[in-house]
């Protein structure tokens, strides 16, 4: 028996957790798998991703700068496609998936939190705010966008109003929004490392609210640490993580990992 082999393509990738989370899961189920990271360049997506099908990979995930350009080149789900991001390749199919959005759900869930009818602030509108907001209006959140450049968060919102409730606006009165918000996701780089800043400080802030940080390095970001210290519930990006990891191996593998066992590994290799 061969072992079969899976991997996450991206530029850089060299940090990236999710070896260390689906090998962990492979090894506690006793499957003959291992989980790589390729560094792959812009220019050379379609060979690696066809030479991954062709040796016999199980399957890819797909991260920067790559889960826009692979939508174009394998048949994405209406979910990935809505989202405009592939960040799981079924190599055995080539079926494109978005993991991200429902990881975000799933990480909610997990807390006890159900957001049909909650008022969800997003801060940023990259490519991890896509995933986030279209799982948050799809399952009945209204979400409110704030975004550093203010033109990207209206252009947005009006792509995001065609799934549900989405208001668009800069990073100004960040304090009015957050007053009037249930849940706070962070989906920008601010507060990732070295960065220490925040966008949310402690004063914003009260007890009733959930405040989750997509941001996983260091695992307490300074904008946790602030809603710990107001009362807030938080959840941390490794939450996240392991959550839209746990969804790609379930595509690939038709079993439901340890989630576990995958969190613990990621903890404890942060
Ligand atoms: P990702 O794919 O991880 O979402 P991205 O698409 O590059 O990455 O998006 C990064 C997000 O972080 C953007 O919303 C960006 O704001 P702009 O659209 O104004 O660039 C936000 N961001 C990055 N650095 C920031 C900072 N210092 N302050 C506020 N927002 C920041």
């Amino acid at each position: 028996m061969m072992k079969t082999i899976y991997g996450v393509i991206g530029d850089p990738v060299a940090h990236s957790l999710s070896p260390i989370i689906h090998n962990a899961a492979f090894e506690a189920l006793g499957m003959d798998c291992i989980y790589h990271a390729f560094l792959v360049k812009s220019g050379h997506l379609h060979e690696a991703v066809n030479g991954a099908r062709y040796l016999g990979f199980g399957g890819l995930n797909v991260t920067i700068p790559h889960k826009e350009a692979v939508l174009r080149m394998i048949e994405a789900d209406d979910m990935a496609q809505d989202i405009g991001a592939v960040n799981t390749i079924d190599l055995k199919n080539m079926r494109g998936y978005n993991t991200d959005g429902l990881g975000a759900l799933d990480s909610l869930h997990d807390n006890g939190i159900d957001v049909a009818n909650k008022r969800v602030l997003v801060l940023g509108a990259g490519g991890a705010a896509r995933a986030v907001i279209y799982a948050m209006v799809t399952n009945g959140a209204a979400v409110t966008i704030a975004n550093r450049t203010e033109e990207k968060s209206a252009d947005l919102a009006a792509y995001m109003r065609s799934f549900g409730t989405v208001f668009g606006t800069g990073l100004d009165e960040l304090r009015k929004k957050v007053e009037i918000s249930d849940i706070i996701i962070n989906t920008t780089s601010v507060g990732m490392h070295p960065n220490t800043d925040t966008l949310i400080t402690r004063d914003m802030l009260r007890s009733d609210q959930v405040v989750f940080d997509l941001v996983y390095r260091p695992l307490e970001t300074q904008m946790l640490k602030e809603a710990r210290s107001a009362g807030a519930m938080v959840i941390d990006g490794i939450t996240m993580l392991v959550r839209q990891g746990a969804r790609s191996f379930k595509i690939w593998t038709g079993v439901e990992p340890p989630l576990d066992v995958m969190e613990r590994s990621a903890r404890n290799a942060l």
